[in-house]
């Protein structure tokens, strides 16, 4: 029998020992989703924190519950630990690391590098090495294999490697890692065969691709899709708000064409790890071909721009009202990257509370979801305030950055000077309350 046979034998008994390395927003439902169809799981992480909680049966991730995770602890199937030196007993390194942007906009590949060298560390017989980090093509043929082949061992034989990238909608309940279909790109057909036979117990549809480069790609056109049309709907925004017409209600009735449109929303600009980021990975990889990715940048100018823009029309909508921002109390509401999550990685509201900080605003904030903020974007730590109405009432203006479904938008509306909605929350009450403007 074939090391490849063997391998693929064990993934379909789940009887093969699966290695998570990086258990944040992205590995960490992926251990749990291998865990739970009945393979051993082990979960690294360099982060001491994460891994003496989740020990603990505690979780950081609010939209993964305990729920799922403290069977998996009892009954074994889970753990987590920071001695990578276990990877020598797994028989896949499915590697969920984080890739963001260094200086000027390149890529910081330095996780998955430490990641890999590791990795060679303990590369053994039969193993499975999968990417899954979102990078730019050619990190795994080329970065990856160069430093696992250090071990002397040969892909496609001894051990074997592909890139499956990672999607998730986090907290919409509509898709688990279980149902969204999963594109895989094997550097041979066998690392192909073998990651395909791992996936397909845990995942209801695998979609094979030729290559690790169209599995990047994949990946990658997926983000700037997103980050090109959310670019596309902000600048018209921008126009139909000079215009006196109200983009939403453009969408709205665009979005009933029952062919060919697909309906994208303007905000106060991008967030998240994802699509901030991704997009210039490959811009960055295309200058390697000369090649200007002109949508790439051209969307990055736009959307980078959006919180100026809600700072700019917050200081309009005071100005109506002859107060200066100087010294004005802002209320930020939301400060989360999105509705209903906790994560505020690359969020516009940091950059909207700094630049109204810069101006000399006072600048509260309140978010279900995130008491505590912290970031390297903002000079102090801050605290999410109670939203009472005494809160909203003393505040010059109440921004909306974020819609969580909580939020009470007509307490909002009925007490607060001037609401500026970069969101569409107080879509139902406009009619009714003057005080609120778009932004
Ligand atoms: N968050 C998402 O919804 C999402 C979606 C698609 C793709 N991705 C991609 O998945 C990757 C991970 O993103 P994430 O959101 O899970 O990031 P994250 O920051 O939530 O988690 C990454 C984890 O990796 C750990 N880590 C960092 N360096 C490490 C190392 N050398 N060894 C072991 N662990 C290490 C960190 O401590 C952290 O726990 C990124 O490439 C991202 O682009 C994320």
């Amino acid at each position: 029998m074939k090391i490849s046979e063997i391998q693929i034998e064990k993934f379909r008994s789940r009887t093969a020992k699966i290695g998570l390395i990086g258990l944040g927003y992205a590995g960490l439902p992926l251990g749990f989703t291998f865990a739970e169809a009945g393979f051993e799981t082990i979960g690294f992480d360099i982060d001491t924190a994460k891994v003496e909680k989740l020990a603990r049966g505690e979780n950081y991730i609010t939209h993964l519950s305990v729920e799922r995770l403290r069977p998996l602890l009892d009954n074994g199937r889970f753990r987590a630990t920071t001695d990578f030196s276990e990877l020598a007993r797994c028989d896949a390194a499915i590697i969920c690391v984080p890739t963001p942007l260094g200086e000027g906009r390149t890529p910081d590949l330095s996780a998955v590098i430490n990641t890999a060298r590791t990795v060679a560390e303990y590369l053994h017989h039969g193993e499975l090495v999968v990417l899954e980090s979102t990078t730019y093509p050619g990190t795994t043929d080329e970065l990856v294999l160069s430093i696992l082949v250090e071990s002397g061992l040969k892909v496609g034989e001894d051990f074997f490697l592909a890139f499956s990238p990672e999607r998730e909608d986090p907290a919409n309940p509509g898709f688990t890692t279980r149902t969204i279909p999963k594109v895989v790109g094997g550097l041979t057909p066998a690392c192909l065969e073998v990651a395909l036979a791992a996936y397909g117990q845990v995942i209801e549809k695998t979609v094979p691709v030729s290559s690790a480069r169209v599995a990047e790609s994949t990946k990658l056109l997926e983000n700037i899709y997103r980050c090109v049309n959310v670019a596309m709907i902000n600048e018209l925004k921008l126009l139909f708000e000079r215009m006196g017409i109200d983009v939403w209600e453009v969408i709205r009735a665009a979005s009933t064409k029952p062919f060919g449109f697909t309906p994208f929303y303007p905000g106060p600009g991008l967030g998240g790890h994802c699509i901030p980021v991704d997009p210039f990975y490959l811009s960055w990889k295309a200058r390697e071909y000369d090649f200007p990715a002109r949508f790439i940048e051209l969307a990055g100018e736009i959307n980078s721009t959006m919180p100026n823009h809600v700072v700019q029309r917050v200081s309009e909508g005071l100005n109506l009202q002859g107060k200066p921002l100087r010294d004005s109390r802002i209320l930020v509401v939301g400060v989360a990257y999105k509705r209903d999550v906790e994560d505020v990685r690359e969020s516009p509201a940091l950059t909207i509370i700094r630049l109204l900080e810069q101006r000399l605003a006072w600048v509260t904030y309140h978010d279900p979801f995130v008491p505590l903020l912290k970031s390297r974007h903002l000079a102090r730590t801050m605290e999410s305030v109670v939203l009472t109405f005494e809160q909203v009432r003393d505040c010059d203006a109440a921004v909306i950055v974020t819609d969580h479904s909580s939020l009470d938008y007509r307490m909002l509306l009925d007490n607060a000077p001037l609401v500026v909605d970069t969101r569409n929350a107080t879509a139902q009450y406009r009619r009714s309350h003057h005080n609120v403007i778009l932004a």
